[in-house]
């Protein structure tokens, strides 16, 4: 018997930093997925391995340790997290692939999460829905990195493009706005938590100019609600940039984004900002009819991949 779970990936389209302070935000799934195979093993310890990933462990489940043998750990800590959670400690074998980067700020640590909870509920056979699920892996991310904000392993649990409300309500949109978009990354991972608190010395220094200029990142937010349920691609586009001017004064912008950001413009990009936390990470362009330029250029001197919002949240199945 082998048990399957795949999950998203998310990108933050609006509000990023100001959702700390009970502004809204606009996130969605996009269409990368992380993928878990799990099947028992002879072997007397559970392996971890990933082709996508080239890296081999072996996993101590009671322990919570493991001997690497070939790659990097990164991700281990989430899975073995997991484990700890769901697992009996029987020797299992699991198979990640993973078409999201890593460190890209497209949630590949949540969705590596959700869909390795999903795929060991499902091989002990024991019940759960997606809300339980989406609350165990927000538990598996706080424990493995200190500070997670529930965002990402709730769009990676139940999909779609959302609107985050100011009363914490998620609200999927209908409109996927049908059109691909260019992630542009460094290998300079952003810290979320350092990024969180910067912006919080800087709010609490000049608490009369960050007030308005979150308050204002919330109403872009619902400005691009309403132009995302009306298909406006232009006015979107618009306030994409007027989102990325504000984040760019709170101090999240690095020169690489900028660079990308600028870039992406000018290749064709009618709309372009960070994405996430900011000080290092990606960016997000939007360029109907120009991504492959876009995407070309981007990934000339950085990294780019496509992504299309996507309905699917976590998906489970067992192969008898
Ligand atoms: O870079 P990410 O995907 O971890 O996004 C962080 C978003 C913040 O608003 C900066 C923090 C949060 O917890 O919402």
């Amino acid at each position: 018997m082998e048990s399957i779970a795949s999950a998203p990936g998310k990108t933050i389209l609006f509000g990023e930093h100001a959702v700390v302070y009970g502004e809204p935000a606009i996130a969605g799934a996009v269409n990368r997925r992380a993928t878990v195979k799990i099947k028992k093993t002879n072997n007397d310890l559970s392996i971890l391995k990933s082709k996508d990933l080239g890296f081999e462990a072996e996993l101590d489940t009671k322990k919570k340790t493991y001997i690497l043998k070939k790659g990097k750990p990164g991700i281990i800590r989430y899975i073995l997290e997991s484990l700890s959670k769901v697992h009996n400690h029987s020797p299992i074998e699991i198979d990640l692939s993973l078409d999201i980067p890593i460190g890209s700020g497209l949630g590949s640590s949540a969705a590596v999460t959700v869909a390795t909870l999903a795929a060991l509920y499902q091989y002990h056979g024991k019940k759960f829905n997606k809300k339980f699920l989406a609350k165990q892996a927000h538990q598996v991310e706080l424990k493995v990195q200190g500070i997670a904000s529930p965002l990402d392993t709730s769009i990676s649990t139940f999909g779609g493009l959302v609107y985050l409300s100011r009363d914490k309500r998620i609200i999927k949109f209908k409109n996927l706005l049908n059109s691909s978009f260019v992630i542009g990354y460094t290998m300079k991972y952003g810290n979320t938590g350092k990024m969180v608190k910067s912006v919080k010395a800087l709010k609490n220094k000049y608490p009369k100019i960050l007030n308005p200029i979150i308050k204002t990142i919330g109403e872009i937010t619902d400005e691009a609600k309403l132009a995302i349920v009306h298909n406006d691609k232009n006015r979107l586009a618009e306030l994409m940039n007027l989102n990325q001017g504000l984040l760019d004064s709170i101090g999240v912008n690095t020169n690489e984004l900028s660079r990308m950001i600028y870039i992406s413009r000018k290749y064709g990009a009618i709309g372009s900002k960070l994405t996430g936390a900011g000080g290092g990470g990606s960016i997000i362009a939007f360029c109907p009819g120009k991504e492959n330029q876009v995407f070309r250029i981007l990934s000339k001197y950085d990294n780019a991949i496509k992504v299309n919002f996507s309905r699917e949240g976590v998906l489970y199945r067992t192969n008898k």
